[in-house]
């Protein structure tokens, strides 16, 4: 590929300047090497650095074993939650056909399961698999997460009885930590395949290890090219300690600055619904990166123009509080154009002829002149367009980005302590064993 995705400060000259952006971004270069070097917080956590090489001698059995999955198979269940399940589901959605009803030949369906603890969802899911020959890819890195322990064991169970615990062995896969957690030995006891997500990789910057990039190949995407464009990226930012020429940097530093100025939420928006699940990915990515020691960027989304029909009069009108990162995609991958019509009954004709890629990048640049005057600072990322490259690109961008950001944040991007607060209170209100005393105390603050 000849281009790269790049960023444009411009819609936020008029709230941080581009030289305030550049010293801060030359600053951070400090950040930069500290993460090179494995100086700084949480340096246990930086195995996706290098992910781009090191995970290319694990994609022939990758590849080898999603072959066995779609052979035996037509559906398989990903079960995974937070880091082990947004990466995937991002990239599919991005790159497969928008509509599930519609299968090309030999086609492999995705379904995403162990993301909530829904009666009704697991249920409906429950009558579909009834029917359907599927098999199963359990992810957790710690191998203890509710959620998806939840649904593994139901649907385990489910399969069990389908096809018999022996087929059953065949048709489920494994991805978690190599020693750690409850899976390891679950998974060696029943003899599943297995795949290993390294100590130093932290779940949300998981996406280039088999927990991503199996999900991805069973779905038919080219994940040497996801990888590729990845390591194109690494190549672009990792070492480059110019801060004009390294976009994480830039980004990095550019909303640091605007949050400095009251601006507290990031917006992410795209104009295309297959990027709804890229911003889910990024929203865990940032929020549970920054979001600690009272600090932090809250990480938003938003599909436009759909949520213009709902959100933007906020963002328009509400509390200044808002910036936004436009995730603008220059090429649509199909050509469809509105057609004329004689009466012009709908006075649509001073549109016909035209693509509606074309009338789509007038909305976007007609909203984003609409906000800037509304007083939103707006960071643009052009992507080329909607492929494994270009996807690979981002991860890359954004991992490092969100690392720096921290790092200028002084937090630790790499931890998520927040996140065991719910736990155990759930745990408690649920009378796991060595919670109920815990538990006494909290149905007492319930009444
Ligand atoms: O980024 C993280 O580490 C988390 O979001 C985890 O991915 C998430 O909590 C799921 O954890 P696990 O893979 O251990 O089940």
């Amino acid at each position: 590929m000849k281009e790269n995705i790049s960023i444009n400060l411009k819609n936020a000259g008029d709230f941080v300047s581009h030289e305030e952006v550049i010293a801060l971004a030359q600053q951070s270069v400090r950040h930069l090497d500290s993460l090179n070097r494995g100086t700084g917080e949480g340096s246990d956590f930086l195995g996706w650095l290098s992910l781009p090489d090191d995970i290319l001698p694990q994609l022939d059995r990758i590849e080898k074993v999603a072959k066995h999955l779609q052979s035996v198979s037509d559906l398989t269940v990903v079960i995974g939650i937070g880091g082990s399940y947004l990466g995937s589901r991002a990239v599919i959605e991005a790159l497969t056909h928008s509509f599930n009803t519609f299968r090309k030949e030999k086609h492999h369906e995705i379904i995403f399961a162990g993301q909530n603890i829904s009666e009704d969802y697991m249920s409906e899911l429950i009558e579909i698999l009834d029917i359907r020959s599927y098999t199963i890819v359990m992810i957790s890195k710690s191998g203890v997460t509710t959620e998806p322990a939840i649904a593994f064991r139901i649907l385990r169970s489910h399969l069990e009885k389908k096809v018999g615990k022996k087929e059953a062995a065949g048709r489920i896969v494994v991805i978690t930590d190599s020693k750690k957690g409850a899976l390891r030995p679950l998974a060696d006891a029943n003899g599943y395949e297995t795949f290993v997500i390294p100590d130093n990789i932290g779940g949300r910057y998981s996406v280039l290890t088999p927990a991503g990039l199996l999900p991805i190949v069973l779905s038919g995407i080219d994940i040497r090219m996801l990888i590729k464009g990845a390591k194109s990226m690494e190549q672009i930012t990792r070492h480059n300690r110019n801060a004009v020429s390294n976009p994480s940097l830039l980004y990095a530093a550019a909303r640091n600055l605007i949050m400095r100025t009251g601006k507290t939420t990031e917006i992410m928006i795209s104009y295309t619904p297959k990027l709804h699940y890229f911003a889910e990915w990024w929203k865990q990515l940032f929020g549970e990166s920054e979001g600690k020691d009272g600090k932090g960027i809250f990480p938003a989304a938003v599909d436009f123009t759909t949520d213009l029909h709902s959100l933007g009069q906020y963002i328009q009108d509400g509390q200044r509080i808002m910036f936004e990162t436009v995730l603008s995609v220059i090429n649509p991958c199909r050509k469809l154009t509105v057609p004329k019509e004689t009466d012009d009954s709908d006075q649509l004709n001073y549109l016909s002829g035209k693509r509606l890629s074309e009338v789509d990048h007038n909305a976007e640049a007609g909203t984003i002149l609409a906000h800037h005057d509304g007083n939103v600072p707006i960071l643009i990322l052009s992507v080329p367009e909607l492929n494994e490259y270009y996807i690979g690109q981002l991860f890359y961008f954004f991992e490092l980005a969100c690392a720096i950001s921290g790092y200028i944040l002084d937090v630790n991007p790499f931890n998520q302590p927040g996140v065991e607060a719910y736990k155990k209170n759930m745990f408690a209100l649920l009378n796991k064993p060595g919670f109920e005393e815990a538990g006494k105390k909290l149905r007492e603050r319930l009444k």
